[in-house]
């Protein structure tokens, strides 16, 4: 799901569209939107696990509250609502490996 026609910001900028990975699967994004944002689209809201079991996802998504962090291949833990997509990135969900 994506917001189109916002009656106060319009249409959103269309990146190309690109793979990444989550834990090993792959998922269809749009370059340059925030990974949380992407992973919303594909119907995934688990970004992390607590270390009691616990799921967490995206909550602010302004890069406040920390609930969106994941781990991505090559740079650590990243917060997925300011993290641009880039073609190929592999992201693991941290705590469990389900999302
Ligand atoms: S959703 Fe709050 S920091 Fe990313």
């Amino acid at each position: 799901m994506r917001v189109r026609g916002h009656p106060v910001l319009g249409e959103p900028p269309r990146g190309r569209e690109v793979t990444i990975y989550l834990d090993g699967r792959p998922l269809s994004a749009r370059e340059g939107e925030p990974v949380a944002a992407a992973l919303f689209a594909s119907g995934i809201r688990i970004a992390h696990y607590t270390g009691s079991g616990e799921p967490r996802g995206p909550f602010c998504m302004i890069g406040r509250c920390t609930e969106c962090r994941m781990l991505l291949e090559g740079r650590g833990m990243v917060l997925t609502c300011l993290t641009p997509v880039e073609e190929g990135m592999r992201l693991r969900t941290p705590g469990g490996g389900k999302a």
